[in-house]
């Protein structure tokens, strides 16, 4: 009896043994999970981290317009704006050029006769000196008369008279903005689309001389300056881009510098990528100089009057951005001068300008809050090749 009462406590004992070890052992366990929990949760927040960077880094997600591209990003500036704080604070991130949207045309330059305005151009080129910015000047001459102060179009004069205008303007401007403004938008919008200049007032008086002689006074009043033939639709290609392309080859033949060709680029969402590729290869074997100089892409066709812009709309808006810049990256190096949008936030493009809400397009790379968008996102991408 008593063996077999000793065999039972043994027994118990053995049993609580067990159950102690096996509470101990799960406790043990348990924490050493838990520490390994922590330690993975540690290591794991870690890894998180270095992961985010590596993605950021593939992705582009902490890089900015300025880092992603060796030619300097730009946008059209206007003067009242940059006392916006986001505004200043997006270009002094963002860009590294500087294109007075309408501080420096013709009307705003000389609103009449030998009386020069300068408070407002001087005001973007003074920001953009104190960022370290480039300045690209748009546009000494315009070919289109509505966009000529009345004055000059109104003016009674001969040929000569005419000329000296145009020269007296040309170089004024050149050589008030000279060793600041690094190149100009000399001519802009000169040609129709079927390739014949267009009739203005400079053309009237002077023929197609007007726009030779444009290049040679600009050149003159600042031989270090680049300069450049500025228009819409070359994307297009057709007998407008070959009138532009022969123009180029006259000055040469005339010994005229013409340094590059400004493309507008103000495109919506059907622009064919294909078509657009082909004409740049056209403008490539100039082998002159090549600015996307006004780049915004229009998302309201068939939209209503107002409309918000969905998410898919602003998925094919970063898609078709994506697209022009890797467009434009396949141009050899040495002739990307940049690429300029024209303005800096969907609350600034000139389309909602002109209306009296700023829902009317969203055709930039920041939202009218200033947020940036996947179109900002898609051309950092492209900028750095992914
Ligand atoms: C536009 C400006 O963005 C507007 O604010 C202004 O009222 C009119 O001019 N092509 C050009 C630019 O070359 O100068 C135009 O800028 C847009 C079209």
């Amino acid at each position: 009896m008593q063996h077999q009462n000793l065999k039972k406590s043994k027994l118990k004992i053995f049993v609580s043994l067990f159950f102690l070890l096996l509470i101990s052992g799960f406790y043990q366990c348990k924490s050493s999970l838990e520490d390994g929990l922590v330690k993975n949760g540690a290591d794991s927040t870690a890894i998180t981290a270095a992961d985010e960077e590596l993605s950021a880094k593939s992705t582009g997600k902490n890089a900015t317009l300025k880092s992603a591209f060796s030619f300097p990003f730009g946008a059209a500036v206007v003067i009242d704006r940059l006392e916006d704080k986001p505004y200043i604070d997006i270009l002094k991130k963002d860009f590294r050029s500087v294109t007075p949207e309408s501080s420096m045309k013709f009307g705003a330059l000389q609103p009449s006769k030998d009386t020069y305005t300068w408070t407002k151009a001087d005001g973007i080129v003074a920001f953009a000196q104190a960022n370290g910015m480039r300045v690209h000047g748009h546009t000494l001459i315009w070919g289109k008369d509505g966009r000529t102060p009345d004055w000059v179009v109104n003016y009674k004069g001969n040929k000569d008279d005419f000329l000296k205008l145009l020269k007296d303007h040309i170089q004024t401007v050149v050589k008030h903005f000279k060793g600041k403004v690094n190149s100009w938008d000399v001519v802009n919008e000169a040609f129709q689309n079927n390739g014949k200049y267009k009739s203005n007032i400079w053309y009237k008086k002077l023929g197609e001389e007007y726009l030779y002689k444009s290049f040679q006074y600009a050149q003159e009043a600042d031989p270090n300056a680049l300069l450049f033939y500025n228009d819409y639709g070359q994307e297009f290609g057709g007998a407008k881009l070959q009138a532009i392309i022969d123009m180029a080859a006259n000055c040469k033949k005339r010994g005229i510098a013409i340094h590059g060709f400004g493309l507008q680029m103000h495109t919506n969402l059907n622009l064919s990528i294909g078509r657009f590729s082909e004409n740049l290869v056209k403008l490539k074997n100039t082998g002159l100089l090549i600015h996307l100089s006004e780049l915004d892409i229009a998302v309201r066709d068939g939209q209503p009057e107002h409309f918000a812009l969905s998410a898919k709309l602003n998925t094919a808006l970063a898609a078709k951005y994506k697209a022009i810049v890797k467009t434009y990256l396949s141009l050899p190096v040495k002739q990307q001068f940049g690429i300029t949008t024209w303005g800096v936030s969907d609350r600034n493009s000139f389309y909602n300008d002109s209306y009296p809400n700023i829902d009317h397009d969203y055709p930039l790379l920041f939202d009218k809050n200033y947020a940036a968008k996947p179109a900002y996102t898609a051309v950092i991408e492209a900028g750095k090749g992914i």
